[in-house]
């Protein structure tokens, strides 16, 4: 599925790849509900239910469940209780639990308490990235070298975030060339995946299509995930562009909640329910167990008393229908 064309070693050039385009026939799904859907929510939800929804959504069929975030409790006052979520949930087997870690001040603190995957932030626009995490995408990088470092001595896998892929709240559009750039830092780091994030969810199959090819001509598209905010409710068409890019994994966040606290009106990621319905009618596997999935839907709007975003999760709890 992959050629390997060419990788240049001059220091500023880029690996380039080719990639054939052909939709995978397994996905795999980051649920990133207890982090991304919540980080945003004003509102302090109690521990006990943070951990029980990680624990309820183990329970789905899921492999990677991203817990909580090793940030300033003053910058994101929600993931403050993050060292005992991570400590207190039923972690099980063949299921990842990875934490944000900004820095390295994070990443020590996810390591005590047992992390063994972390996910580094950077931002392919300069100004989100100030608001994000306080410096420069340079300054960004020099930071997360320093958690690739202690990460590769104690054995923890890192995965890299890209955000504002296609469309930046302070900036506008943002061209391919700019996420190219840092995509390729953190992938010579040693991330072992990239996840390519419309923080906003501005992007359309178009502007997901432009930025794809240029991305996926340095990059393997194997090392490669999506993370569609639905705010122009474009998320599922820029999940199934990506997929027929050739991109087999997926972010998503169960009924759709969350947002970013500093991209404002962004709203919460593609819903799973949304994104797993779609997948098993295209004959994609994803392992997920869909009425168990809608379960936990309704368990958590309920407690933050919302009404799901995701579509699937109202129609089949309306039909009561076993997808
Ligand atoms: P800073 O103020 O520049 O950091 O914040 P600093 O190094 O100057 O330290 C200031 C204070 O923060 C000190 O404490 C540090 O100890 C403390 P004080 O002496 O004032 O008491 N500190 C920390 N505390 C806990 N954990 C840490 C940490 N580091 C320093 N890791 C920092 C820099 C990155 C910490 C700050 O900007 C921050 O926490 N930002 C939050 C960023 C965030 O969580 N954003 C949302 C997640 S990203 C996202 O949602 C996008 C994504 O979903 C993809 C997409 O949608 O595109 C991933
Ligand atoms: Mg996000």
């Amino acid at each position: 599925m992959l050629n390997i064309l060419h990788r240049s070693v001059k220091s500023f050039s880029v690996r380039r790849y080719t990639t054939n385009l052909a939709q995978p026939t397994a996905v795999r799904i980051v649920e990133v509900g207890p982090r991304d859907g919540l980080q945003n929510e004003p509102t302090l939800l109690p521990t006990e239910t943070k951990i029980e929804l990680i624990n309820a959504l183990s329970n789905t069929g899921l492999r990677s469940i991203e817990v909580t975030s090793f940030v300033s409790a003053k910058w994101v006052p929600q993931m403050g209780d993050n060292a005992e979520v991570f400590q207190r949930i039923n972690k099980l087997p063949g299921i990842s639990y990875p934490v944000l870690t900004p820095n390295l001040k994070g990443f020590q603190t996810a390591l005590k308490v047992g992390a063994e995957e972390v996910a580094v932030f950077g931002a392919a626009s300069e100004s989100f990235t100030k608001k994000n995490v306080n410096c420069s995408i340079e300054e960004s990088l020099i930071r997360f070298q320093d958690v690739m470092d202690a990460a590769k001595k104690t054995h923890v896998k890192v995965r890299g975030y890209v955000s504002t892929v296609v469309g930046c709240p302070y900036e506008g559009k943002i061209k391919p060339s700019a996420v190219v750039r840092v995509v390729d830092k953190l992938l010579e780091m040693g991330c072992y995946e990239i996840s390519l994030g419309d923080t906003i969810g501005v992007g359309t199959p178009g502007s997901f299509s432009r930025m794809l090819s240029e991305v996926t001509k340095i990059a393997p598209v194997s090392m490669l995930a999506v993370h569609c905010h639905d705010t122009y409710g474009q998320a599922l068409p820029n999940i199934l562009t990506s997929l027929d890019f050739g991109v087999a994994v997926v972010d998503a966040s169960v009924s759709g909640l969350g947002g970013c606290p500093y991209a404002r009106g962004a709203s919460g990621n593609a819903a799973t329910e949304d994104v797993v319905y779609m997948l098993h009618g295209l004959g994609v596997e994803t392992g997920i167990d869909l009425p168990k999935l809608v379960n936990v839907g309704k368990f958590i709007c309920d407690k933050l008393n919302w009404r799901s975003e995701s579509k699937v999760n109202r129609a089949m709890r309306k039909t009561n229908t076993n997808a």
